[in-house]
């Protein structure tokens, strides 16, 4: 047998994956991986049971034979950021669109046995009502989302006429560590936990009230495992919310987090960021239904799982 494929399986996100697949008793895990954003770091002490293959999903020729035959693929690698989509377009598209076409399509034809997709809740945009449901039509108003659209459509086509099983679940701004803070695009909560230790206010981009569905990346983890054990006549060519169904707004958060500290630390303003989602919430009802959704860590226990490990 196979191993199971992480596409990004060194970043913040695929490394979890890689670990929840080896705690569920796989041998060894195939990552795929250009090192960009990823790091070995994050799988150091799992790194004995991980063939590690420093190549991006870009190069079809390279991708191809590591994914023949595996029975599961994680499709996480990606580069994953709304503001760097709209300043490097180019990148932006080839690696979320060419690159995740180039795994659907490596899958299919070297007879994988599932792919289970990272989308993004992004893809919803602004919606009139709140928690966003699978069944509201998609209004991407970024590159970024649309690319993630894409993906998924690319998901479901290919479960539809080439026969691969796949599944789809939009990510809700997933958190936990190992998340790198180091970058201007990193996830919000990395550039609060670092701002917090070190004493600094940090920058919200607009007025603070826009608000996420904070969403703990085992349980992202211990759901993308799911969505890959659920029978496929259940989930092929699904799309399903990843989000914990809660929300918190940024000036409710960096407020929890002073707390945490007895700190008391006001943020510096800036203008609103293009293509920024005002509110963002998962109904979780489906990814309950069909996967056994059941999200283990609140927003509190995982901003303190978070914060110990910064
Ligand atoms: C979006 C997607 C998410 C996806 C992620 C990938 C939505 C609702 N979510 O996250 O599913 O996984 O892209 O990157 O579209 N902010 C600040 N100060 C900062 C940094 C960010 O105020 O220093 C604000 C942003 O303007 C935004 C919020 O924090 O309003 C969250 O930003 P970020 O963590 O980058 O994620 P999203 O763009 O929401």
């Amino acid at each position: 047998m196979k191993n199971p494929v992480v596409t990004g399986g060194a970043g913040f996100i695929g490394s979890s994956i890689v670990r929840a697949l080896l705690k569920e008793g796989a041998q060894r895990v195939t990552v795929i991986d250009n090192l960009r954003s990823g790091s070995e770091k994050n799988l150091a002490e799992v790194a004995e049971h991980v063939d590690l293959h420093v190549v991006d999903i870009r190069d079809y020729d390279a991708i191809a034979p590591l994914l023949e035959g595996a029975p599961k693929v994680f499709h996480l690698a990606a580069i994953p950021s709304v503001p760097r989509s709209i300043t490097e377009p180019v990148p932006s598209h080839t690696a979320n669109i060419d690159g995740t076409f180039n795994v659907f399509r490596a899958a299919a034809e070297g007879g994988a046995g599932r792919v289970v997709y990272a989308a993004s809740s992004s893809a919803y945009g602004d919606t009139e009502v709140l928690p966003k449901v699978e069944s509201m039509i998609p209004m991407p108003k970024s590159p970024y989302a649309a690319q993630k659209l894409m993906g998924e459509y690319y998901a479901s086509v290919f479960a539809s006429c080439f026969g691969l099983t796949t599944t789809s679940l939009r990510f809700f701004n997933v958190f936990g560590p190992r998340q790198d803070p180091s970058s201007p695009y990193s996830g919000v909560l990395s550039l609060f936990m670092r701002c917090l230790i070190e004493r600094r206010p940090p920058t919200i981009f607009g007025d603070g009230e826009q608000s996420r569905d904070f969403t703990y990346v085992e349980d992202v983890a211990g759901l993308c495992l799911k969505a890959s054990n659920a029978p496929a006549a259940v989930v092929s060519g699904n799309m399903y919310n990843a989000g914990n169904g809660g929300r918190f707004t940024l000036n409710q958060t960096w407020r929890i987090l002073c707390g945490f500290e007895g700190v008391e630390i006001e943020p510096v303003y800036g203008p609103p960021r293009a293509g920024d989602v005002k509110d963002s919430q998962a109904d979780t009802a489906r990814a309950v239904r069909d996967l056994g959704h059941a999200p283990r860590f609140s927003f509190d226990e995982g901003l303190r799982l978070t914060l110990e490990w910064y």
